[in-house]
């Protein structure tokens, strides 16, 4: 299959393209910097393009790259994401703007751009073409300080869900891929931009918060793990649209089910001995 997967330099990006490229899969790995790109040439059926998604013309250059090959598009996985955290009082609008940006209109840009590439690919006869969207749990459960990253991929969600109704008359299907947490240069990134918390009402709450982030990250499954899941997702037909990627996420099914008021004081548990609260 010829695959377009978003964010290759990192995490979840660069092992999902060193597995799909290990099971034969041709992979147009998208990259923001050209050292990135030069770097990651690890197979000759890899092609790194250099892509950001918040800028249209780089993603319809990539699409002009991948038409001008003759070959036809299988599959695109959208994996590039940043993670914002901070509290909602003070989070700068420029942040919560640029959350947006990447994991939801960069992604949904990402789908229209490549859209006309995979009903071609239908057009000519081929099965099993799809869209995978990398969401979250935070997709599926909101956690205090981190809630711009889970409006982002709430919205994803969404987004894959009309996607995959959309696309049900034209034989194109649309999943989501959402782990938990993984152990991924995604949290160093994150934990920097606690900074601007500093002699805020919220500092205190944050002190605490790092240690928590820490033993998250550190229990985390890795991202070859996450790659697995994905690299299933894109070869099976009709796979579960909605899969939770994380050690015992019939828990969090459960958790979803409970009141409100219930899931609160489960979430508040991480921060204990916050007398605020
Ligand atoms: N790690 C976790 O615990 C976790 C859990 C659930 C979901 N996820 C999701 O998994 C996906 C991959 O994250 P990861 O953990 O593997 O983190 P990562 O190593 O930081 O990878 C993120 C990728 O997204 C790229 N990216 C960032 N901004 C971009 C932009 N404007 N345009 C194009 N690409 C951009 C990054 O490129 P640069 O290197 O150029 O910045 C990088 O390749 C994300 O969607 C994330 O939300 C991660």
């Amino acid at each position: 299959m010829n695959i377009l997967l978003t964010g290759t330099s990192s995490g979840i990006g660069q092992a999902t393209a060193q597995l799909l490229l290990d099971a034969g899969h041709r992979v147009y790995g998208t990259v923001r910097k050209r050292a990135d790109a030069e770097q990651l040439s690890l197979h000759p059926a890899f092609t790194a393009l250099i892509m950001d998604v918040t800028d249209r013309s780089s993603i319809v250059a990539v699409m002009d790259t991948i038409r001008a090959s003759g070959e036809p598009l299988h599959a695109i996985i959208n994996n590039s994401g940043v993670a914002l955290s901070g509290p909602l009082e003070t989070l700068p609008e420029s942040d919560y703007r640029h959350q947006f940006d990447v994991n939801v209109f960069g992604l949904l840009a990402v789908c229209q751009e490549a859209l006309p590439l995979l009903h071609d690919a239908r057009a000519a006869g081929l099965t099993n073409v799809k869209i995978v969207n990398v969401s979250s749990v935070s997709g599926y459960i909101t956690s205090m300080f981190t809630s711009m990253y889970s409006a982002s991929k709430f919205a994803v969600e969404a987004i894959t869900d009309g996607l995959r109704r959309e696309l049900v008359p034209f034989g194109i299907d649309a999943i989501s891929v959402a782990p938990g947490p993984v152990k991924t240069p995604i949290w160093d990134k994150a934990k920097t931009q606690t900074k601007p918390y500093e002699g805020t009402r919220y500092e205190y709450v944050l002190e605490k918060l790092g240690p928590y982030t820490d033993a998250a990250a550190a229990s985390g499954i890795t991202p070859e793990q996450v790659a697995t899941v994905i690299l299933k997702a894109v070869e099976t037909e009709r796979p579960r649209p909605d899969q939770l990627v994380m050690n015992k996420s019939w828990l969090i099914r459960l958790v979803m089910l409970l009141p409100k008021r219930v899931q609160d004081k489960m979430l508040l548990k991480n921060l204990d001995g916050n007398k605020r609260y």
